[in-house]
Protein backbone atom coordinates (compact mmCIF):
# COMPACT_ATOMS: atom_id res chain seq x y z
CA UNK A 1 0.00 0.00 0.00
CA UNK A 2 1.54 3.05 -1.22
CA UNK A 3 1.04 5.79 1.90
CA UNK A 4 0.88 9.80 2.00
CA UNK A 5 3.88 11.25 1.75
CA UNK A 6 5.87 11.37 4.81
CA UNK A 7 7.38 14.38 6.21
CA UNK A 8 9.37 14.98 9.20
CA UNK A 9 10.15 18.05 11.02
CA UNK A 10 13.97 17.36 10.33
CA UNK A 11 14.94 19.69 7.92
CA UNK A 12 17.38 18.86 5.72
CA UNK A 13 17.55 22.11 3.93
CA UNK A 14 18.99 23.88 7.32
CA UNK A 15 22.93 24.15 6.59
CA UNK A 16 23.22 24.74 10.59
CA UNK A 17 22.93 20.73 11.39
CA UNK A 18 25.59 20.12 9.36
CA UNK A 19 27.79 23.45 10.43
CA UNK A 20 26.84 22.29 14.35
CA UNK A 21 27.81 18.73 13.41
CA UNK A 22 24.37 17.72 14.63
CA UNK A 23 23.30 15.44 11.63
CA UNK A 24 24.25 11.86 12.68
CA UNK A 25 21.45 12.35 15.23
CA UNK A 26 19.09 13.74 12.37
CA UNK A 27 19.85 10.82 10.55
CA UNK A 28 19.25 8.21 13.23
CA UNK A 29 15.46 9.24 13.36
CA UNK A 30 15.26 9.33 10.00
CA UNK A 31 16.54 5.44 9.55
CA UNK A 32 14.28 4.80 12.50
CA UNK A 33 10.81 6.54 11.70
CA UNK A 34 11.10 7.82 7.78
CA UNK A 35 13.75 6.41 6.17
CA UNK A 36 12.28 7.43 2.84
CA UNK A 37 11.34 10.80 4.27
CA UNK A 38 10.12 14.00 1.42
CA UNK A 39 11.63 17.24 2.58
CA UNK A 40 9.62 19.87 1.52
CA UNK A 41 10.74 22.91 -0.54
CA UNK A 42 11.72 26.39 0.59
CA UNK A 43 11.25 29.62 -0.76
CA UNK A 44 14.64 29.19 -2.82
CA UNK A 45 15.13 25.27 -2.97
CA UNK A 46 12.77 22.47 -4.37
CA UNK A 47 10.93 19.47 -1.96
CA UNK A 48 12.97 16.54 -2.38
CA UNK A 49 13.51 12.83 -0.95
CA UNK A 50 15.73 11.94 1.01
CA UNK A 51 17.17 8.02 1.60
CA UNK A 52 18.94 7.37 4.93
CA UNK A 53 18.90 3.41 4.36
CA UNK A 54 21.94 1.68 3.24
CA UNK A 55 20.01 -0.91 0.92
CA UNK A 56 17.86 1.86 -0.54
CA UNK A 57 20.81 3.90 -1.80
CA UNK A 58 22.06 0.70 -3.45
CA UNK A 59 18.61 0.39 -5.22
CA UNK A 60 18.68 3.89 -6.29
CA UNK A 61 22.80 3.98 -7.34
CA UNK A 62 22.75 0.58 -9.30
CA UNK A 63 19.39 1.59 -11.34
CA UNK A 64 20.90 4.54 -13.06
CA UNK A 65 18.31 4.45 -16.19
CA UNK A 66 15.44 5.06 -13.82
CA UNK A 67 17.52 7.24 -11.42
CA UNK A 68 19.17 9.70 -13.55
CA UNK A 69 22.65 12.00 -13.07
CA UNK A 70 21.66 14.23 -15.90
CA UNK A 71 19.41 16.23 -14.05
CA UNK A 72 22.02 17.43 -11.86
CA UNK A 73 23.55 15.46 -9.08
CA UNK A 74 24.46 18.49 -6.68
CA UNK A 75 21.34 18.86 -4.51
CA UNK A 76 17.67 18.91 -5.07
CA UNK A 77 18.03 22.26 -7.29
CA UNK A 78 16.89 25.43 -7.06
CA UNK A 79 13.11 26.74 -7.03
CA UNK A 80 14.03 29.70 -9.32
CA UNK A 81 17.38 28.39 -11.43
CA UNK A 82 18.65 31.39 -14.24
CA UNK A 83 16.07 30.59 -17.47
CA UNK A 84 19.19 30.18 -19.26
CA UNK A 85 19.92 26.95 -17.18
CA UNK A 86 16.53 25.93 -17.52
CA UNK A 87 16.56 25.95 -20.99
CA UNK A 88 19.86 24.41 -21.07
CA UNK A 89 18.26 21.24 -19.07
CA UNK A 90 14.98 21.25 -20.63
CA UNK A 91 16.86 20.47 -24.35
CA UNK A 92 18.90 17.64 -22.93
CA UNK A 93 17.24 14.47 -22.98
CA UNK A 94 17.53 11.55 -20.56
CA UNK A 95 20.33 8.87 -21.76
CA UNK A 96 22.67 11.56 -23.31
CA UNK A 97 23.69 13.56 -20.51
CA UNK A 98 25.40 16.60 -19.55
CA UNK A 99 29.02 16.94 -20.99
CA UNK A 100 30.43 16.08 -17.16
CA UNK A 101 31.41 12.14 -16.85
CA UNK A 102 29.64 12.60 -13.00
CA UNK A 103 26.05 13.99 -14.88
CA UNK A 104 26.17 11.99 -17.44
CA UNK A 105 23.65 8.46 -17.84
CA UNK A 106 24.16 5.43 -19.58
CA UNK A 107 24.82 4.55 -22.76
CA UNK A 108 27.71 7.81 -22.91
CA UNK A 109 28.43 7.48 -19.24
CA UNK A 110 29.89 3.93 -19.55
CA UNK A 111 31.56 4.34 -22.41
CA UNK A 112 32.96 8.16 -21.03
CA UNK A 113 34.09 5.69 -18.01
CA UNK A 114 36.00 3.13 -20.10
CA UNK A 115 37.63 5.45 -21.93
CA UNK A 116 39.22 7.53 -18.92
CA UNK A 117 39.31 4.70 -16.56
CA UNK A 118 42.69 3.64 -17.54
CA UNK A 119 44.56 6.59 -15.69
CA UNK A 120 43.13 4.90 -11.90
CA UNK A 121 42.99 1.15 -12.11
CA UNK A 122 44.90 -0.24 -9.01
CA UNK A 123 47.36 -0.77 -10.87
CA UNK A 124 48.19 2.63 -12.29
CA UNK A 125 47.83 4.09 -8.57
CA UNK A 126 50.42 1.56 -6.80
CA UNK A 127 52.60 2.76 -10.09
CA UNK A 128 52.29 5.85 -8.36
CA UNK A 129 53.06 5.22 -5.16
CA UNK A 130 56.31 6.25 -5.04
CA UNK A 131 55.58 9.34 -6.00
CA UNK A 132 52.95 9.89 -3.64
CA UNK A 133 55.22 9.15 -1.03
CA UNK A 134 57.75 11.83 -2.05
CA UNK A 135 54.92 14.34 -2.27
CA UNK A 136 53.91 13.24 2.00
CA UNK A 137 57.00 13.93 2.97
CA UNK A 138 57.61 17.17 1.06
CA UNK A 139 54.04 18.62 2.39
CA UNK A 140 55.74 17.69 6.15
CA UNK A 141 58.95 18.95 5.54
CA UNK A 142 57.51 21.72 4.43
CA UNK A 143 55.96 21.93 8.39
CA UNK A 144 59.58 21.21 9.32
CA UNK A 145 60.55 22.00 13.38
CA UNK A 146 57.21 23.83 13.66
CA UNK A 147 55.49 23.02 17.22
CA UNK A 148 51.97 24.22 15.95
CA UNK A 149 49.91 24.88 13.04
CA UNK A 150 47.06 24.85 11.32
CA UNK A 151 46.94 21.65 9.95
CA UNK A 152 44.40 21.72 6.77
CA UNK A 153 46.31 24.61 5.55
CA UNK A 154 50.03 23.03 6.10
CA UNK A 155 49.20 19.46 5.65
CA UNK A 156 45.73 17.42 4.68
CA UNK A 157 45.25 20.18 2.00
CA UNK A 158 48.38 19.74 0.69
CA UNK A 159 48.61 16.37 -0.39
CA UNK A 160 45.67 15.84 -2.26
CA UNK A 161 46.55 19.21 -4.21
CA UNK A 162 50.01 18.03 -4.97
CA UNK A 163 48.67 14.70 -6.35
CA UNK A 164 45.70 15.72 -8.76
CA UNK A 165 47.67 18.84 -9.94
CA UNK A 166 50.21 16.40 -10.80
CA UNK A 167 48.36 13.85 -12.48
CA UNK A 168 47.39 16.90 -15.19
CA UNK A 169 50.47 18.07 -15.48
CA UNK A 170 49.50 21.61 -14.02
CA UNK A 171 53.01 23.72 -12.35
CA UNK A 172 53.42 24.06 -8.94
CA UNK A 173 52.73 27.86 -9.58
CA UNK A 174 48.97 27.05 -10.16
CA UNK A 175 48.32 25.10 -7.31
CA UNK A 176 47.52 27.79 -4.76
CA UNK A 177 45.05 29.00 -7.22
CA UNK A 178 43.14 25.69 -7.53
CA UNK A 179 43.27 25.40 -3.75
CA UNK A 180 41.14 28.95 -3.75
CA UNK A 181 38.81 28.01 -6.60
CA UNK A 182 38.02 24.28 -5.41
CA UNK A 183 37.00 26.10 -1.88
CA UNK A 184 35.13 28.62 -4.33
CA UNK A 185 33.26 25.55 -6.07
CA UNK A 186 32.53 23.89 -2.71
CA UNK A 187 32.34 26.48 -0.10
CA UNK A 188 30.54 28.83 -1.58
CA UNK A 189 28.28 29.01 1.06
CA UNK A 190 30.74 29.74 3.81
CA UNK A 191 31.43 33.61 4.46
CA UNK A 192 35.29 32.39 4.63
CA UNK A 193 35.51 31.72 0.98
CA UNK A 194 32.89 34.06 -0.44
CA UNK A 195 34.40 36.58 -3.09
CA UNK A 196 31.59 37.91 -4.32
CA UNK A 197 30.39 41.20 -3.21
CA UNK A 198 26.77 40.74 -3.70
CA UNK A 199 24.31 40.22 -0.80
CA UNK A 200 25.33 39.59 2.90
CA UNK A 201 27.96 37.39 3.73
CA UNK A 202 26.68 34.25 3.96
CA UNK A 203 23.60 34.70 1.54
CA UNK A 204 22.63 32.69 -1.17
CA UNK A 205 23.62 34.98 -3.90
CA UNK A 206 26.90 35.27 -2.23
CA UNK A 207 27.06 31.70 -2.60
CA UNK A 208 25.91 31.70 -6.06
CA UNK A 209 28.05 34.64 -7.53
CA UNK A 210 30.69 32.99 -5.61
CA UNK A 211 30.40 29.66 -7.75
CA UNK A 212 30.37 31.49 -10.78
CA UNK A 213 32.87 33.67 -10.61
CA UNK A 214 35.02 30.46 -9.66
CA UNK A 215 33.96 28.58 -12.55
CA UNK A 216 34.42 31.01 -14.76
CA UNK A 217 37.71 31.27 -13.46
CA UNK A 218 38.69 27.40 -13.53
CA UNK A 219 37.37 27.01 -17.51
CA UNK A 220 39.44 30.06 -18.06
CA UNK A 221 42.42 28.54 -16.80
CA UNK A 222 41.86 25.37 -17.95
CA UNK A 223 41.19 26.36 -21.43
CA UNK A 224 44.91 28.03 -21.38
CA UNK A 225 46.00 24.95 -20.18
CA UNK A 226 44.20 23.44 -23.05
CA UNK A 227 45.78 25.60 -25.86
CA UNK A 228 49.43 24.70 -24.34
CA UNK A 229 48.88 21.25 -24.29
CA UNK A 230 47.52 21.50 -28.28
CA UNK A 231 50.75 23.27 -28.91
CA UNK A 232 53.10 21.02 -27.05
CA UNK A 233 51.50 17.89 -25.83
CA UNK A 234 52.96 16.11 -22.91
CA UNK A 235 51.90 12.47 -20.79
CA UNK A 236 49.68 13.90 -18.50
CA UNK A 237 45.74 13.43 -17.86
CA UNK A 238 44.72 16.40 -20.20
CA UNK A 239 47.38 15.45 -23.00
CA UNK A 240 46.01 12.15 -23.19
CA UNK A 241 42.24 13.41 -22.77
CA UNK A 242 43.16 15.53 -25.99
CA UNK A 243 43.75 12.67 -28.01
CA UNK A 244 40.96 10.05 -26.91
CA UNK A 245 37.65 9.54 -28.87
CA UNK A 246 34.74 8.25 -28.08
CA UNK A 247 32.21 6.58 -30.68
CA UNK A 248 35.09 7.76 -33.36
CA UNK A 249 34.98 11.47 -32.23
CA UNK A 250 37.23 13.44 -30.38
CA UNK A 251 35.79 14.79 -26.80
CA UNK A 252 34.53 18.02 -27.15
CA UNK A 253 36.65 21.20 -25.25
CA UNK A 254 33.16 21.04 -23.02
CA UNK A 255 33.61 17.83 -22.24
CA UNK A 256 37.47 18.04 -21.37
CA UNK A 257 36.83 21.74 -19.16
CA UNK A 258 34.06 19.16 -17.65
CA UNK A 259 36.20 16.72 -16.83
CA UNK A 260 39.48 18.93 -15.62
CA UNK A 261 37.34 20.83 -13.52
CA UNK A 262 35.53 17.74 -12.02
CA UNK A 263 38.86 16.12 -11.07
CA UNK A 264 40.37 19.40 -9.57
CA UNK A 265 37.40 20.13 -7.17
CA UNK A 266 36.73 15.66 -6.67
CA UNK A 267 40.12 15.05 -6.01
CA UNK A 268 40.95 18.22 -3.95
CA UNK A 269 37.95 18.66 -1.52
CA UNK A 270 37.24 15.02 -0.18
CA UNK A 271 40.51 13.32 0.08
CA UNK A 272 41.52 16.33 2.63
CA UNK A 273 38.45 16.11 4.78
CA UNK A 274 39.15 12.48 5.15
CA UNK A 275 42.71 13.17 6.25
CA UNK A 276 41.49 15.91 8.24
CA UNK A 277 38.37 14.32 9.83
CA UNK A 278 40.74 10.71 10.43
CA UNK A 279 43.14 13.32 12.30
CA UNK A 280 40.09 14.01 14.62
CA UNK A 281 38.31 10.54 14.92
CA UNK A 282 41.70 8.85 15.99
CA UNK A 283 42.56 11.65 18.27
CA UNK A 284 39.09 11.54 19.92
CA UNK A 285 39.39 7.93 20.31
CA UNK A 286 42.67 7.58 21.67
CA UNK A 287 42.57 3.67 22.23
CA UNK A 288 42.09 3.25 18.52
CA UNK A 289 44.71 5.71 17.93
CA UNK A 290 47.22 4.02 20.04
CA UNK A 291 46.57 0.13 18.64
CA UNK A 292 47.30 1.62 15.25
CA UNK A 293 51.10 3.44 16.35
CA UNK A 294 51.44 0.33 17.81
CA UNK A 295 50.51 -1.91 14.67
CA UNK A 296 51.14 0.27 11.70
CA UNK A 297 49.85 -3.45 9.32
CA UNK A 298 46.14 -2.03 10.67
CA UNK A 299 46.89 0.49 8.27
CA UNK A 300 44.37 -0.63 5.69
CA UNK A 301 41.54 -0.96 7.76
CA UNK A 302 41.96 1.97 9.78
CA UNK A 303 41.47 3.75 6.33
CA UNK A 304 37.94 2.33 5.42
CA UNK A 305 36.83 3.28 8.84
CA UNK A 306 38.23 6.76 8.76
CA UNK A 307 36.34 6.62 5.25
CA UNK A 308 33.23 5.11 7.06
CA UNK A 309 33.35 7.44 9.77
CA UNK A 310 33.76 10.36 8.23
CA UNK A 311 31.67 9.89 4.87
CA UNK A 312 33.50 12.97 2.85
CA UNK A 313 30.56 13.47 0.84
CA UNK A 314 27.30 13.52 2.16
CA UNK A 315 25.13 13.34 -0.95
CA UNK A 316 24.72 12.57 -4.33
CA UNK A 317 21.53 13.62 -6.02
CA UNK A 318 19.11 11.75 -8.93
CA UNK A 319 15.67 12.18 -10.29
CA UNK A 320 13.37 9.66 -11.06
CA UNK A 321 12.02 9.19 -14.53
CA UNK A 322 9.11 7.14 -13.64
CA UNK A 323 7.00 6.70 -10.23
CA UNK A 324 8.47 4.09 -7.98
CA UNK A 325 7.97 2.80 -4.38
CA UNK A 326 10.68 2.32 -1.98
CA UNK A 327 9.36 0.87 1.44
CA UNK A 328 5.86 2.26 0.81
CA UNK A 329 6.32 5.70 -0.63
CA UNK A 330 5.44 6.76 -3.66
CA UNK A 331 8.57 8.77 -5.47
CA UNK A 332 7.09 10.09 -9.07
CA UNK A 333 8.78 10.42 -12.29
CA UNK A 334 10.67 14.18 -12.09
CA UNK A 335 11.23 14.07 -7.98
CA UNK A 336 14.62 14.27 -6.70
CA UNK A 337 16.01 11.29 -4.67
CA UNK A 338 19.14 12.20 -2.52
CA UNK A 339 21.13 9.23 -0.66
CA UNK A 340 22.73 10.46 2.11
CA UNK A 341 25.97 8.55 2.70
CA UNK A 342 26.76 9.43 6.28
CA UNK A 343 23.25 7.77 7.32
CA UNK A 344 24.00 4.55 5.35
CA UNK A 345 27.24 4.34 6.77
CA UNK A 346 26.03 4.45 10.11
CA UNK A 347 23.00 2.24 9.50
CA UNK A 348 22.51 -0.48 12.28
CA UNK A 349 20.85 -3.00 9.60
CA UNK A 350 24.35 -3.40 8.18
CA UNK A 351 27.17 -2.30 10.46
CA UNK A 352 27.31 -3.97 14.17
CA UNK A 353 27.71 -0.96 16.84
CA UNK A 354 28.09 1.31 14.11
CA UNK A 355 28.80 4.65 16.37
CA UNK A 356 31.65 2.48 17.17
CA UNK A 357 34.79 3.84 15.63
CA UNK A 358 36.91 0.44 14.94
CA UNK A 359 40.00 0.06 13.07
CA UNK A 360 39.47 -3.45 12.65
CA UNK A 361 35.95 -3.31 11.88
CA UNK A 362 35.39 -6.09 9.42
CA UNK A 363 33.45 -6.60 7.10
CA UNK A 364 33.49 -3.10 6.30
CA UNK A 365 31.42 -2.29 3.23
CA UNK A 366 30.85 1.14 3.67
CA UNK A 367 29.64 3.76 0.76
CA UNK A 368 31.77 6.79 1.23
CA UNK A 369 32.80 6.48 -2.93
CA UNK A 370 29.22 5.77 -4.06
CA UNK A 371 28.13 2.69 -5.40
CA UNK A 372 27.17 1.33 -9.00
CA UNK A 373 27.26 3.05 -12.54
CA UNK A 374 29.62 6.21 -10.75
CA UNK A 375 31.32 4.46 -8.18
CA UNK A 376 34.17 6.93 -7.31
CA UNK A 377 36.79 7.18 -10.24
CA UNK A 378 39.54 8.21 -7.80
CA UNK A 379 38.98 5.92 -4.90
CA UNK A 380 42.48 4.28 -5.35
CA UNK A 381 44.11 7.59 -5.57
CA UNK A 382 42.08 8.39 -2.36
CA UNK A 383 42.53 5.42 -0.31
CA UNK A 384 46.30 5.45 -1.14
CA UNK A 385 46.85 8.87 0.04
CA UNK A 386 45.19 8.75 3.10
CA UNK A 387 47.20 5.57 3.95
CA UNK A 388 50.57 7.28 3.39
CA UNK A 389 49.53 10.22 4.70
CA UNK A 390 49.33 8.76 8.03
CA UNK A 391 52.36 6.16 7.58
CA UNK A 392 54.54 8.94 7.31
CA UNK A 393 52.56 11.54 9.65
CA UNK A 394 52.92 8.83 12.57
CA UNK A 395 56.47 8.20 11.69
CA UNK A 396 57.56 11.92 11.60
CA UNK A 397 54.73 13.81 14.26
CA UNK A 398 53.80 10.55 16.69
CA UNK A 399 52.54 12.90 19.32
CA UNK A 400 50.40 15.15 17.23
CA UNK A 401 47.63 16.35 19.25
CA UNK A 402 44.32 18.42 18.14
CA UNK A 403 45.24 21.91 19.83
CA UNK A 404 41.85 22.78 19.39
CA UNK A 405 38.49 21.91 17.82
CA UNK A 406 37.89 22.06 14.24
CA UNK A 407 36.73 24.82 12.59
CA UNK A 408 33.67 23.18 10.25
CA UNK A 409 32.88 24.30 6.72
CA UNK A 410 29.13 25.59 6.03
CA UNK A 411 28.21 23.20 3.61
CA UNK A 412 25.46 20.32 3.53
CA UNK A 413 27.41 18.92 0.28
CA UNK A 414 30.76 18.53 2.02
CA UNK A 415 31.46 17.44 5.69
CA UNK A 416 34.40 19.93 5.57
CA UNK A 417 37.08 20.91 8.25
CA UNK A 418 38.38 24.25 6.89
CA UNK A 419 40.77 24.47 9.93
CA UNK A 420 42.11 22.31 12.14
CA UNK A 421 44.54 23.59 15.10
CA UNK A 422 47.60 21.04 15.94
CA UNK A 423 50.10 20.37 18.06
CA UNK A 424 52.66 18.73 15.64
CA UNK A 425 54.66 17.29 18.60
C1 LIG B 1 37.95 10.38 0.20
C2 LIG B 1 37.92 10.88 -1.01
C3 LIG B 1 36.75 10.77 -1.96
C4 LIG B 1 35.42 10.54 -1.72
C5 LIG B 1 34.73 10.31 -0.38
C6 LIG B 1 34.75 10.54 -3.01
C7 LIG B 1 33.39 10.30 -3.19
C8 LIG B 1 32.76 10.14 -4.40
C9 LIG B 1 31.40 9.73 -4.57
C10 LIG B 1 30.40 9.43 -3.45
C11 LIG B 1 31.15 9.65 -5.92
C12 LIG B 1 29.88 9.09 -6.54
C13 LIG B 1 29.05 10.05 -7.32
C14 LIG B 1 27.69 9.50 -7.69
O1 LIG B 1 27.33 8.36 -7.43
O2 LIG B 1 26.96 10.30 -8.29
C15 LIG B 1 32.37 10.04 -6.59
C16 LIG B 1 32.54 10.13 -7.96
C17 LIG B 1 33.69 10.58 -8.56
N1 LIG B 1 34.90 10.86 -7.96
FE1 LIG B 1 35.32 10.73 -5.99
N2 LIG B 1 35.67 10.80 -3.99
C18 LIG B 1 36.90 10.93 -3.39
C19 LIG B 1 38.11 11.17 -4.03
C20 LIG B 1 38.27 11.35 -5.38
C21 LIG B 1 39.52 11.61 -6.06
C22 LIG B 1 40.89 11.67 -5.36
C23 LIG B 1 39.23 11.78 -7.38
C24 LIG B 1 40.17 12.05 -8.54
C25 LIG B 1 41.42 11.69 -8.59
C26 LIG B 1 37.79 11.58 -7.55
C27 LIG B 1 37.12 11.65 -8.74
C28 LIG B 1 35.79 11.28 -8.92
C29 LIG B 1 35.13 11.27 -10.23
C30 LIG B 1 35.76 11.66 -11.56
C31 LIG B 1 33.81 10.82 -10.00
C32 LIG B 1 32.72 10.63 -11.06
C33 LIG B 1 32.67 9.19 -11.49
C34 LIG B 1 31.54 8.91 -12.44
O3 LIG B 1 30.60 9.70 -12.55
O4 LIG B 1 31.59 7.87 -13.11
N3 LIG B 1 37.25 11.33 -6.32
N4 LIG B 1 33.35 10.33 -5.65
Amino acid sequence: MVAEKQTHDINLHDVNLFLRDEFHEAFRVLRREAPVHWNPGSARANGFWSLAKYEDILFVSRNPETFISSKGIGGPGERNPRPEDVARAAARPPGEGDSSIITMDPPRHVKMRRLVNKGFTPRAVNAMEPQIRAQTREVLDAVGDRASGDFVLEVSSQLPLAVICGLMGLPREAWPLMFELTNAALGAGDPEYQTAQVGTAGSTEAARATARAGNLRMAQYFREVLEQRRAEPREDLISILLEAELDGEQLTEREILEFCNLLVIAGNETTRNAISGGLVALDEHPDERERLQADMSLIDSAVEEILRWTSPLHHMTREATADVEIRGQQISAGEKVMMWYPSANRDEDVFDDPYRFDITRSPNDHIAFGIGEHFCLGAGFARKEIRVMFEELFDRYPKIRLAGGPDRLRSSFINGIKHLPVDYR
